[in-house]
């Protein structure tokens, strides 16, 4: 624990910490202390922590069960190298196999969301022995190499070398923004489905190892799949024998109201990946769940991918109290409980704002899209380009009001602690109303 002051705070993060994704000197809020779904800064001032952080921190702060769990372990046993058996690991696994579909065999932990999906790329091409891997556009799967050029959004941009060859990426199913008027659902799958398929000819279904999506986009504003997608996506997999890899970093551990999203769809995955959730951000870990198929594979051939933290003894620990606690607690029940009236405020957001243009929202899952011009649909910055930093202005505008969100492009996203109450939820949106109409006066 450091006990130094606001102002060392500031003055040391300003002169020796390299913020991610930022330039240059960074003004971040000095936060001292949280409980529940808030946190305060240190002169005292309470935040909603609508964001779960970086929807990870899925049971808000101050889990009873999560810190007692790690604190038992530290003193018993707080590391051991990946090569052992230990307690938290071996349960742990066995835990998520449980909550996974019935395909599924074994799991290889991580540390986090990125190196889960450098796994999932190596255990999909050495298993198939083909190269190619197809991802979406609006998607983001990580930031180190592999799972960097997995992602379609323009994080990607900077890890894109010669160095990393066979990531190809297609169109999301992003119906509200598409110019096409689809009459229903299953009209909006075909469409997308056969652009798909097209490009797996084009790309040849022997060279293609797998294809990644987030079941359900999450950092780039919430895109759902229309109903069909998704099990048509595993029909053409299954069609040019190509694995189906889920990334459920984002949407698993109950932010969509089921433990993984995908499960919205009834479709079971050759690969997941998942993280934040699984330990809702206490220590920090991730993970690839393998079907049994690809687990019998490694069984006489080496796993050729390891870390030293795999499966660390108090990430594990903490996955396991946060694992149970999701169904002792019955979190899944509360978040489609809670989901309902989340939809109905996003949607009264809609309803009396001008600038927003679309409001997504599934469980706890939700994001706000603004327009410059709804009625034709141009987004309030272009895509990749906020030259003003307009989407930052409003995230400080909700923040000065203590209400704490993140976004990419023009959405806010919105995913609060899966224990947040109705009270609390209708608190916070009055403070989203508030600057909306800020937005919608002056910033269109
Ligand atoms: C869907 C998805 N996949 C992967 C990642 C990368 O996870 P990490 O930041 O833990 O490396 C993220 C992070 O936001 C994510 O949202």
């Amino acid at each position: 624990m450091s006990d130094i002051t606001r102002e060392q705070v500031l003055e040391y993060d300003q002169k020796y910490n390299q913020h991610p994704w930022l330039t240059g000197t960074v003004n971040a809020i000095p936060v001292e202390k949280a409980d529940g779904v808030y946190f305060w800064d240190y002169n005292g001032k309470r935040y909603y922590d609508m964001s779960s952080q970086l929807a990870n921190v899925n049971l808000g702060y101050g889990n009873k069960e999560i810190i007692e769990a790690v604190k038992k372990q530290v003193e018993i046993l707080p590391y051991i190298a990946p090569a052992y058996a230990s307690g938290p690991r071996a349960e742990l696994a066995k835990k998520l196999i449980e909550i996974a579909p019935d395909n599924m065999g074994k799991v290889f932990f991580s540390c986090g969301g990125s190196d889960a999906n450098e796994a999932a790329i190596y255990a999909a091409r050495t298993f198939t022995g083909k190269s190619k891997i197809l991802s979406r556009y609006r998607s983001y799967h990580g930031s180190t190499l592999g799972s960097g050029n997995l992602s379609g959004d323009p994080r990607r941009f900077a890890l894109e070398t010669p160095a990393a060859t066979g990531f190809l990426k297609f169109f999301d199913p992003y119906v509200y923004r598409s110019n096409i008027k689809f009459k229903n659902d299953a009209e909006a799958s075909a469409y997308y489905l056969g652009l798909i398929e097209e490009q797996i000819q084009y790309e040849g279904s022997d060279n293609i190892a797998a294809i990644e999506v987030e079941s359900i986009t999450g950092a780039n504003g919430v895109i759902i799949p229309p109903d069909g997608y998704l099990q048509g996506l595993r029909a053409l997999c299954d069609k040019y024998g190509i694995l189906l890899i889920c990334d459920e970093v984002m949407a698993g551990f109950g932010r969509t109201g089921t433990m993984f999203g995908f499960e919205h769809w009834g479709i079971k995955p050759d690969i997941i990946s998942f993280a934040k959730g699984v330990t809702c951000g206490y220590v920090q870990l991730g993970g690839i769940i393998m079907s049994k198929e690809i687990s019998k594979y490694f069984e006489d051939k080496t796993f050729l991918y390891g870390l030293t933290y795999s499966g660390h003894s108090l990430a594990c620990a903490a996955g396991l109290a946060a694992v149970n606690y999701y169904k002792e607690h019955h979190i899944l029940e509360h978040v489609n409980e809670v989901g309902k009236v989340f939809g109905e405020l996003l949607e009264d957001i809609k309803a009396r704002h001008k600038s927003v243009g679309d409001v997504r929202y599934i469980g706890l899952f939700g994001a706000v899209e603004l327009m410059k011009d709804r009625e034709k649909k141009i987004p309030l910055v272009p895509y990749g380009y906020d030259e003003n930093k307009i989407m930052a202005k409003i995230q400080g505008l909700l923040k000065e009001r203590g209400f704490a969100a993140f976004g990419r492009e023009n959405n806010i996203n919105i995913t609060p602690p899966l224990i947040i109450t109705e009270e609390q939820l209708r608190d916070a949106f009055v403070i989203l109303d508030e600057v909306l109409t800020i937005v919608d006066n002056e910033f269109i």
